[in-house]
């Protein structure tokens, strides 16, 4: 069953694809496809070479901006990186952070992590916050452990009330990309597991306020069985938020969950 406090979220990590026309174009359709969303907050995460035209295009549009990475100063002699201050001015509400590929292929460890979500929560941009266990981790009974250790260390030293305006994305590693998600089990296990932690963190109100998304080969025949457990609030989408028909599939179904499960109350 959902939570009511919890507005629930589907963000789009288009990675590195899509050129500005060809976001352009997939976005004019998504605005069509989508309009009549309203109980699921709807985030596209494109390069940053589209960020401020789309900004223009999404404008009244319920869909709206965030990036996919950014470094943790205002400015400076920091050579191919951007400030959180460039993200807002572009017009991002949302920065996803400690991606495992940002940790797998630049080496991002959970300190920088922590400081760049320091950076974020205090430009008023909210930092969706990866964490997930490779598969020898799993394999190993260390999900757990692993997952732990990302979310406190990027959390550290974060004032309960910024704390809780972050949003959690459990992604395993081993479910991105390769059509091997977990199950929504799995998943609702470690989200579950991610709340309790929170409260360390956030209070018991504040980790109730946070939302936790899933991603890792989510697509729109199996949104619907994430979405109805307890602890996830959402979705974190890499390659099915490429195409406009299936993302606005994804985005539906979470919709339609959402209202039967209000119907119910
Ligand atoms: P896929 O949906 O392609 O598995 O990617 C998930 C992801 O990495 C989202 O950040």
């Amino acid at each position: 069953m959902l939570q009511y406090s919890r507005q629930p979220l589907v963000a789009g990590n288009w990675k590195m694809n899509k050129t500005v026309s060809q976001a352009h174009t997939f976005v004019n359709s998504l605005k069509e496809a989508v309009a009549e969303v309203k109980n699921a907050e709807i985030v596209i995460c494109p390069p940053y070479t589209a960020l401020f035209s789309l900004n223009q295009v999404l404008k009244g549009s319920n869909i709206f901006l965030g990036a996919q990475n950014m470094y943790y100063y205002e400015k400076g002699a920091f050579t191919g990186e951007i400030s959180p201050l460039m993200l807002q001015e572009a017009g991002c509400r949302y920065v996803i952070l400690g991606h495992s590929e940002r940790r797998i292929y630049f080496g991002e460890e959970d300190t920088l992590v922590n400081l760049k979500a320091k950076a974020a929560l205090r430009t008023g941009l909210t930092p969706i916050i990866c964490v997930g266990e490779q598969l020898a981790d799993r394999e190993a009974g260390k999900t757990e452990e692993v997952v732990q250790k990302q979310l406190i260390g990027s959390l550290v030293g974060l004032e309960p009330e910024l704390c809780q305006m972050v949003v959690i994305a459990y992604e395993p590693v081993w479910a991105i990309g390769t059509g091997q998600n977990a199950t929504a089990i799995e998943a609702q296990e470690v989200g579950n597991f991610i709340r309790k932690l929170l409260v360390n963190n956030a209070g018991k109100k504040g980790a109730e306020k946070i939302r936790l998304l899933y991603g890792g080969s989510i697509k729109p025949d199996n949104m619907a069985d994430f979405i109805k457990q307890p602890d996830i609030d959402g979705a974190l989408v890499g390659g099915a938020s490429l195409e406009v028909t299936d993302f606005s599939l994804i985005i539906k179904t979470v919709q339609e969950v959402e209202s039967k499960c209000q119907q119910l109350f």
